[in-house]
């Protein structure tokens, strides 16, 4: 069974027809990446398989339970973590408290010692993030913002971690660095939906992959055979 299942979901707002129908599979394990244009309904999809936005219709299927109208708290108690474009991370807390919070999503089996510990295991893997960890989390730069959203998510302890464009606004070598995180915390046993409009970059770490272009699914398959894909060269990957 995957362990996520999205089935034809559909998401509007008042006329507007955002995601038509989509239907997703994610099994244990992967990293499965969204890609897709500008407005192509992917945030939108996102935002419902975690409950911050009201879908039309749908289900959303975590281990075989619907989630599609769970309230937000309650997918994140299930296991599902979002950390949503434009990081959204608190500014006027320190970086730590926006750690704590995070370690608060979701109870842990060894209550407060467990959680506090769970965030230093945090700062001990983002190095930068602990050297700043008293520094308001407005101050930081972006990729030690995006770094710290992804922290904050990961203290939900996820059985999927739904990444938002992650990348976005980073300078290039930034852009690796996210990228190399992703990779690690999916070795490290977590399934990944990620959304990016860094195809080259998503094809690489993703195992298999969907496209999304005007709310429908346009095309879907192994991250190997999309990337040689034509269609696939010409729109997303500069190259044709
Ligand atoms: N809160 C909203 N109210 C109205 N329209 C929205 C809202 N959020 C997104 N949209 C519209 O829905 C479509 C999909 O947006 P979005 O899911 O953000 O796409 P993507 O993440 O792929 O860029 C776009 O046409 C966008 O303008
Ligand atoms: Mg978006």
């Amino acid at each position: 069974m995957n362990l996520l299942e999205v089935r034809d979901l559909r998401v509007n707002y008042g006329h507007v027809e955002a995601v038509r129908g989509v239907s997703l599979s994610i099994a244990a394990g992967e990293i499965v990446a969204l890609i897709g244009p500008n407005g192509a309904g992917k945030s939108s999809t996102l935002n419902a398989i975690v409950g911050l936005v009201r879908p039309a219709s749908g289900s959303v299927l975590l281990d075989g339970h619907e989630l599609a109208r769970a309230p937000a708290h309650e997918t994140m108690a299930a296991g599902v973590a979002l950390v949503p474009e434009g990081r959204a991370i608190l500014g006027r807390m320190s970086v730590e408290e926006n750690l704590v919070i995070g370690s608060e999503a979701r109870p842990w089996p060894g209550g407060r010692e467990e959680a506090r510990a769970a965030v230093e295991g945090q700062l001990l893997r983002f190095p930068s993030l602990a050297r700043r960890r008293r520094a308001l989390a407005g101050a930081l730069s972006g990729g030690e913002q995006q770094m710290l959203a992804i922290a904050r998510g990961l203290l939900a302890r996820p059985r999927i971690l739904l990444l938002d464009e992650p990348s976005m606004g980073l300078a290039p070598q930034l852009v690796r660095q996210i990228f190399e995180i992703v990779r690690d915390i999916h070795s490290a046993g977590t399934t990944i939906l990620l959304v990016e409009q860094n195809a080259r970059m998503a094809l690489a770490v993703a195992q298999q992959v969907y496209v999304l272009e005007r709310g429908a699914i346009t095309l879907a398959g192994p991250a190997r055979e999309l990337a040689q894909d034509p269609r696939v060269q010409a729109a997303y990957l500069g190259t044709d």
